[in-house]
Protein backbone atom coordinates (compact mmCIF):
# COMPACT_ATOMS: atom_id res chain seq x y z
CA UNK A 1 0.00 0.00 0.00
CA UNK A 2 1.01 3.83 -0.54
CA UNK A 3 1.90 4.07 3.22
CA UNK A 4 3.36 7.43 2.63
CA UNK A 5 0.21 8.84 1.22
CA UNK A 6 -1.57 7.00 4.46
CA UNK A 7 0.89 9.07 6.54
CA UNK A 8 0.18 12.21 4.36
CA UNK A 9 -3.55 12.03 4.85
CA UNK A 10 -2.64 11.16 8.65
CA UNK A 11 -0.84 14.31 9.09
CA UNK A 12 -3.05 16.75 7.63
CA UNK A 13 -5.75 15.15 9.73
CA UNK A 14 -4.24 15.07 13.21
CA UNK A 15 -2.61 18.96 12.84
CA UNK A 16 -6.69 19.82 11.61
CA UNK A 17 -8.15 18.20 14.66
CA UNK A 18 -5.45 19.71 16.61
CA UNK A 19 -6.88 23.32 15.24
CA UNK A 20 -10.44 22.21 15.93
CA UNK A 21 -9.96 21.43 19.01
CA UNK A 22 -7.49 23.64 20.75
CA UNK A 23 -6.20 24.06 24.34
CA UNK A 24 -8.21 25.73 26.81
CA UNK A 25 -6.64 28.52 29.12
CA UNK A 26 -6.49 26.93 32.84
CA UNK A 27 -8.78 30.05 33.48
CA UNK A 28 -11.45 28.75 31.21
CA UNK A 29 -14.57 26.91 33.56
CA UNK A 30 -15.28 25.18 30.87
CA UNK A 31 -11.66 23.24 30.54
CA UNK A 32 -12.69 20.15 32.05
CA UNK A 33 -15.02 19.08 29.34
CA UNK A 34 -12.43 20.35 26.91
CA UNK A 35 -9.21 18.93 27.89
CA UNK A 36 -11.60 15.46 28.25
CA UNK A 37 -12.75 15.98 24.35
CA UNK A 38 -9.00 16.41 23.48
CA UNK A 39 -7.84 13.48 25.36
CA UNK A 40 -9.93 10.75 23.69
CA UNK A 41 -9.68 12.42 20.38
CA UNK A 42 -5.80 13.93 19.91
CA UNK A 43 -4.54 10.83 21.80
CA UNK A 44 -4.36 8.34 18.82
CA UNK A 45 -6.60 6.19 16.79
CA UNK A 46 -6.13 4.61 13.55
CA UNK A 47 -8.02 7.54 11.66
CA UNK A 48 -9.44 5.14 8.85
CA UNK A 49 -13.07 7.01 8.80
CA UNK A 50 -11.31 10.47 8.28
CA UNK A 51 -8.59 8.94 5.74
CA UNK A 52 -11.30 7.46 3.95
CA UNK A 53 -12.96 10.91 3.85
CA UNK A 54 -9.78 12.54 2.01
CA UNK A 55 -9.11 9.37 -0.37
CA UNK A 56 -12.65 9.33 -1.53
CA UNK A 57 -13.04 13.48 -1.97
CA UNK A 58 -9.40 12.50 -4.08
CA UNK A 59 -10.40 9.93 -6.49
CA UNK A 60 -13.42 11.73 -7.09
CA UNK A 61 -11.24 14.58 -8.81
CA UNK A 62 -11.45 16.85 -5.51
CA UNK A 63 -8.21 17.87 -3.29
CA UNK A 64 -8.26 16.70 0.10
CA UNK A 65 -8.28 19.60 1.72
CA UNK A 66 -11.59 20.23 0.74
CA UNK A 67 -12.77 17.03 2.77
CA UNK A 68 -10.45 17.81 5.75
CA UNK A 69 -14.24 19.65 8.00
CA UNK A 70 -15.99 16.24 6.78
CA UNK A 71 -13.32 14.12 7.50
CA UNK A 72 -12.34 15.96 11.14
CA UNK A 73 -16.06 15.50 11.62
CA UNK A 74 -16.32 12.01 11.29
CA UNK A 75 -13.79 11.59 13.44
CA UNK A 76 -15.48 13.35 16.48
CA UNK A 77 -18.61 11.63 15.99
CA UNK A 78 -16.19 7.94 16.13
CA UNK A 79 -14.42 9.40 19.01
CA UNK A 80 -17.86 10.39 21.02
CA UNK A 81 -19.34 6.94 20.35
CA UNK A 82 -16.06 5.43 21.64
CA UNK A 83 -16.53 7.49 24.91
CA UNK A 84 -19.85 6.31 25.47
CA UNK A 85 -19.13 3.07 24.18
CA UNK A 86 -16.66 2.10 26.96
CA UNK A 87 -18.89 3.65 30.06
CA UNK A 88 -19.95 1.26 32.62
CA UNK A 89 -23.46 1.38 31.34
CA UNK A 90 -22.58 0.34 28.03
CA UNK A 91 -19.92 -2.04 27.56
CA UNK A 92 -17.90 -1.10 31.03
CA UNK A 93 -14.08 -1.02 29.72
CA UNK A 94 -11.68 0.73 31.12
CA UNK A 95 -8.62 0.53 28.16
CA UNK A 96 -8.94 2.60 25.05
CA UNK A 97 -6.46 3.65 22.68
CA UNK A 98 -3.70 2.38 24.64
CA UNK A 99 -4.70 4.55 27.93
CA UNK A 100 -7.38 4.50 30.31
CA UNK A 101 -10.59 5.32 29.02
CA UNK A 102 -12.13 8.84 29.46
CA UNK A 103 -14.15 8.35 32.18
CA UNK A 104 -11.45 6.75 34.49
CA UNK A 105 -9.30 9.60 34.24
CA UNK A 106 -12.09 12.56 33.78
CA UNK A 107 -15.21 10.70 35.72
CA UNK A 108 -18.38 9.90 34.31
CA UNK A 109 -19.78 12.96 34.50
CA UNK A 110 -16.99 14.52 32.44
CA UNK A 111 -17.21 11.16 29.84
CA UNK A 112 -20.61 11.83 29.18
CA UNK A 113 -20.46 15.87 28.83
CA UNK A 114 -17.10 15.06 26.40
CA UNK A 115 -19.18 12.39 23.90
CA UNK A 116 -21.92 15.20 23.75
CA UNK A 117 -18.96 18.19 23.10
CA UNK A 118 -17.86 16.21 20.61
CA UNK A 119 -20.85 15.08 18.41
CA UNK A 120 -21.74 18.87 18.77
CA UNK A 121 -18.56 20.25 17.58
CA UNK A 122 -18.19 17.65 14.60
CA UNK A 123 -21.90 19.36 13.14
CA UNK A 124 -19.90 22.80 14.07
CA UNK A 125 -17.16 21.48 12.33
CA UNK A 126 -18.40 20.18 8.90
CA UNK A 127 -20.69 23.27 8.64
CA UNK A 128 -18.01 25.44 8.41
CA UNK A 129 -17.03 24.22 5.42
CA UNK A 130 -15.94 26.67 2.84
CA UNK A 131 -18.47 25.09 0.17
CA UNK A 132 -22.00 26.13 1.76
CA UNK A 133 -23.97 23.66 -0.61
CA UNK A 134 -21.51 20.56 0.04
CA UNK A 135 -21.31 21.41 3.73
CA UNK A 136 -25.31 21.09 4.14
CA UNK A 137 -25.30 17.92 2.06
CA UNK A 138 -22.51 16.32 4.23
CA UNK A 139 -24.18 17.31 7.72
CA UNK A 140 -27.08 15.83 6.91
CA UNK A 141 -25.58 12.72 5.38
CA UNK A 142 -23.56 12.60 8.90
CA UNK A 143 -27.10 13.24 10.93
CA UNK A 144 -28.41 10.32 9.53
CA UNK A 145 -25.67 7.88 9.45
CA UNK A 146 -24.98 8.86 13.14
CA UNK A 147 -28.13 7.94 14.53
CA UNK A 148 -30.99 6.35 15.47
CA UNK A 149 -31.22 5.15 11.22
CA UNK A 150 -27.18 4.27 11.97
CA UNK A 151 -24.78 4.20 14.70
CA UNK A 152 -26.86 5.14 17.84
CA UNK A 153 -29.56 2.65 16.52
CA UNK A 154 -26.47 0.02 16.12
CA UNK A 155 -25.57 0.30 19.61
CA UNK A 156 -29.17 -0.16 20.91
CA UNK A 157 -29.17 -3.69 18.79
CA UNK A 158 -25.66 -4.21 20.67
CA UNK A 159 -26.76 -3.48 24.14
CA UNK A 160 -30.71 -5.06 24.17
CA UNK A 161 -29.05 -8.59 22.20
CA UNK A 162 -26.79 -9.38 24.97
CA UNK A 163 -27.37 -12.65 26.54
CA UNK A 164 -30.00 -13.52 23.38
CA UNK A 165 -30.42 -15.96 21.06
CA UNK A 166 -29.33 -14.32 17.96
CA UNK A 167 -29.43 -14.87 13.95
CA UNK A 168 -27.33 -13.90 11.27
CA UNK A 169 -29.81 -10.76 9.77
CA UNK A 170 -29.88 -9.45 13.55
CA UNK A 171 -26.03 -8.80 13.37
CA UNK A 172 -26.29 -7.89 10.04
CA UNK A 173 -28.72 -5.18 11.17
CA UNK A 174 -26.56 -4.47 14.55
CA UNK A 175 -23.03 -4.16 12.47
CA UNK A 176 -24.51 -1.98 9.48
CA UNK A 177 -25.47 0.47 12.28
CA UNK A 178 -23.12 0.30 14.85
CA UNK A 179 -19.95 0.54 12.22
CA UNK A 180 -20.66 0.37 8.42
CA UNK A 181 -22.93 3.66 9.06
CA UNK A 182 -20.25 5.88 10.19
CA UNK A 183 -17.93 4.92 7.47
CA UNK A 184 -20.66 5.15 4.97
CA UNK A 185 -20.92 8.51 6.26
CA UNK A 186 -17.02 9.18 6.19
CA UNK A 187 -17.00 7.84 2.44
CA UNK A 188 -19.89 9.68 1.33
CA UNK A 189 -18.79 12.91 2.68
CA UNK A 190 -15.57 12.51 0.94
CA UNK A 191 -17.83 11.93 -2.79
CA UNK A 192 -19.20 15.19 -1.56
CA UNK A 193 -16.79 17.24 -1.04
CA UNK A 194 -15.36 16.62 -4.67
CA UNK A 195 -18.97 17.23 -5.91
CA UNK A 196 -19.26 13.55 -7.42
CA UNK A 197 -22.45 12.30 -8.98
CA UNK A 198 -24.82 9.96 -7.01
CA UNK A 199 -23.62 6.85 -9.18
CA UNK A 200 -20.09 7.23 -6.82
CA UNK A 201 -22.08 8.23 -3.96
CA UNK A 202 -23.26 4.48 -4.24
CA UNK A 203 -20.43 3.00 -4.84
CA UNK A 204 -18.60 4.51 -2.05
CA UNK A 205 -21.68 3.14 0.59
CA UNK A 206 -21.03 -0.35 -1.42
CA UNK A 207 -17.59 -0.45 -0.44
CA UNK A 208 -18.26 0.91 2.82
CA UNK A 209 -21.18 -1.58 3.67
CA UNK A 210 -17.94 -4.30 2.69
CA UNK A 211 -15.12 -2.40 4.69
CA UNK A 212 -17.36 -1.55 7.62
CA UNK A 213 -18.27 -4.93 7.63
CA UNK A 214 -14.76 -6.34 7.46
CA UNK A 215 -13.84 -4.46 10.25
CA UNK A 216 -16.42 -5.02 12.57
CA UNK A 217 -16.11 -9.00 12.19
CA UNK A 218 -12.07 -8.61 12.42
CA UNK A 219 -12.51 -6.78 15.87
CA UNK A 220 -14.65 -9.37 17.12
CA UNK A 221 -12.12 -12.15 16.11
CA UNK A 222 -9.85 -9.78 17.67
CA UNK A 223 -11.57 -9.75 20.99
CA UNK A 224 -11.02 -13.24 21.16
CA UNK A 225 -7.60 -14.25 19.92
CA UNK A 226 -6.12 -10.58 19.56
CA UNK A 227 -3.53 -8.97 21.61
CA UNK A 228 -4.50 -6.46 24.08
CA UNK A 229 -1.10 -4.47 23.91
CA UNK A 230 -0.99 -4.29 20.14
CA UNK A 231 -5.13 -3.44 19.96
CA UNK A 232 -4.66 -0.56 22.86
CA UNK A 233 -7.64 -2.51 24.10
CA UNK A 234 -8.76 -4.96 26.35
CA UNK A 235 -9.77 -8.52 24.51
CA UNK A 236 -12.06 -10.95 26.07
CA UNK A 237 -15.01 -8.33 26.20
CA UNK A 238 -17.36 -9.61 24.48
CA UNK A 239 -17.73 -13.16 25.83
CA UNK A 240 -17.40 -11.51 29.42
CA UNK A 241 -21.09 -9.62 28.27
CA UNK A 242 -22.03 -12.45 26.49
CA UNK A 243 -22.27 -10.07 23.17
CA UNK A 244 -23.48 -11.44 20.40
CA UNK A 245 -21.51 -11.51 17.43
CA UNK A 246 -20.29 -13.63 14.04
CA UNK A 247 -17.58 -14.75 16.29
CA UNK A 248 -20.05 -16.46 18.97
CA UNK A 249 -22.17 -17.39 16.23
CA UNK A 250 -20.01 -18.71 13.56
CA UNK A 251 -16.40 -19.61 15.84
CA UNK A 252 -13.21 -17.06 14.39
CA UNK A 253 -12.72 -19.32 11.14
CA UNK A 254 -16.17 -18.72 9.42
CA UNK A 255 -16.23 -15.37 10.69
CA UNK A 256 -12.38 -14.91 8.92
CA UNK A 257 -14.15 -16.23 5.90
CA UNK A 258 -17.12 -13.52 6.20
CA UNK A 259 -14.16 -11.05 6.54
CA UNK A 260 -11.94 -11.91 3.20
CA UNK A 261 -15.70 -11.85 1.27
CA UNK A 262 -16.69 -8.31 2.49
CA UNK A 263 -13.57 -7.01 1.43
CA UNK A 264 -13.76 -9.03 -2.03
CA UNK A 265 -17.18 -6.69 -2.20
CA UNK A 266 -15.79 -3.98 -1.24
CA UNK A 267 -12.77 -4.20 -3.58
CA UNK A 268 -15.43 -4.78 -6.17
CA UNK A 269 -17.32 -1.50 -5.41
CA UNK A 270 -14.31 0.29 -6.60
CA UNK A 271 -14.61 -0.56 -10.92
CA UNK A 272 -17.20 1.77 -11.01
CA UNK A 273 -14.81 4.68 -10.67
CA UNK A 274 -12.67 5.50 -13.94
CA UNK A 275 -9.63 7.57 -11.25
CA UNK A 276 -7.18 5.70 -9.24
CA UNK A 277 -8.92 3.50 -6.98
CA UNK A 278 -5.29 1.36 -5.67
CA UNK A 279 -4.73 3.16 -2.13
CA UNK A 280 -8.69 2.16 -1.67
CA UNK A 281 -8.31 -1.37 -2.62
CA UNK A 282 -5.07 -1.90 -0.77
CA UNK A 283 -6.50 -0.06 2.20
CA UNK A 284 -9.18 -1.87 2.35
CA UNK A 285 -7.24 -5.17 1.77
CA UNK A 286 -4.44 -4.40 4.94
CA UNK A 287 -7.33 -4.41 6.94
CA UNK A 288 -8.45 -7.72 6.29
CA UNK A 289 -5.64 -9.50 8.54
CA UNK A 290 -5.01 -6.14 10.78
CA UNK A 291 -3.95 -7.14 14.16
CA UNK A 292 -4.57 -3.75 15.65
C1 LIG B 1 -13.27 0.75 17.10
O1 LIG B 1 -12.95 1.46 15.93
C2 LIG B 1 -14.73 0.52 17.14
C3 LIG B 1 -15.22 -0.34 16.06
C4 LIG B 1 -16.11 0.04 15.22
C5 LIG B 1 -14.74 -1.71 15.93
P1 LIG B 1 -11.43 1.61 15.46
O2 LIG B 1 -10.77 0.27 15.48
O3 LIG B 1 -11.40 2.35 14.17
O4 LIG B 1 -10.80 2.47 16.64
P2 LIG B 1 -9.68 3.62 16.61
O5 LIG B 1 -10.33 4.84 16.06
O6 LIG B 1 -8.54 3.12 15.76
O7 LIG B 1 -9.31 3.78 18.05
C1 LIG C 1 -18.07 -0.40 18.74
O1 LIG C 1 -18.28 -1.72 18.85
C2 LIG C 1 -19.03 0.33 17.91
C3 LIG C 1 -19.10 1.75 18.31
C4 LIG C 1 -18.35 2.32 19.21
C5 LIG C 1 -20.09 2.55 17.65
P1 LIG C 1 -17.41 -2.43 19.99
O2 LIG C 1 -18.00 -2.22 21.33
O3 LIG C 1 -17.12 -3.82 19.54
O4 LIG C 1 -16.04 -1.59 19.90
P2 LIG C 1 -14.79 -1.83 20.84
O5 LIG C 1 -14.39 -3.28 20.66
O6 LIG C 1 -15.19 -1.49 22.23
O7 LIG C 1 -13.75 -0.90 20.23
MG1 LIG D 1 -19.87 -1.79 22.08
MG1 LIG E 1 -16.96 -1.78 23.20
MG1 LIG F 1 -15.31 -4.83 19.82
Amino acid sequence: MRTDLLTSYQEMIETALRQYLPPPEPSDLTAPVKEAMRYSLLCGGKRIRPVLTLAFCELCGGSPEAALPFACAVEMVHTYSLIHDDMPCMDDDDMRRGKPANHKVYGEDMALLAGDGLLTKAFETALSAEKTEHAAKAALVLAKYAGDAGMVGGQCVDLKSEGQAAELSLLLSMDTGKTVALIEAACRMGCIAAAAGEKEQEAAGRYALGLGMAFQIRDDILDLLGDPQKLGKNVGMDAARDKRNYVSLLGAGKAQQLVREYTEQAVSALEVFSGDTAFLRELVQSLENREA
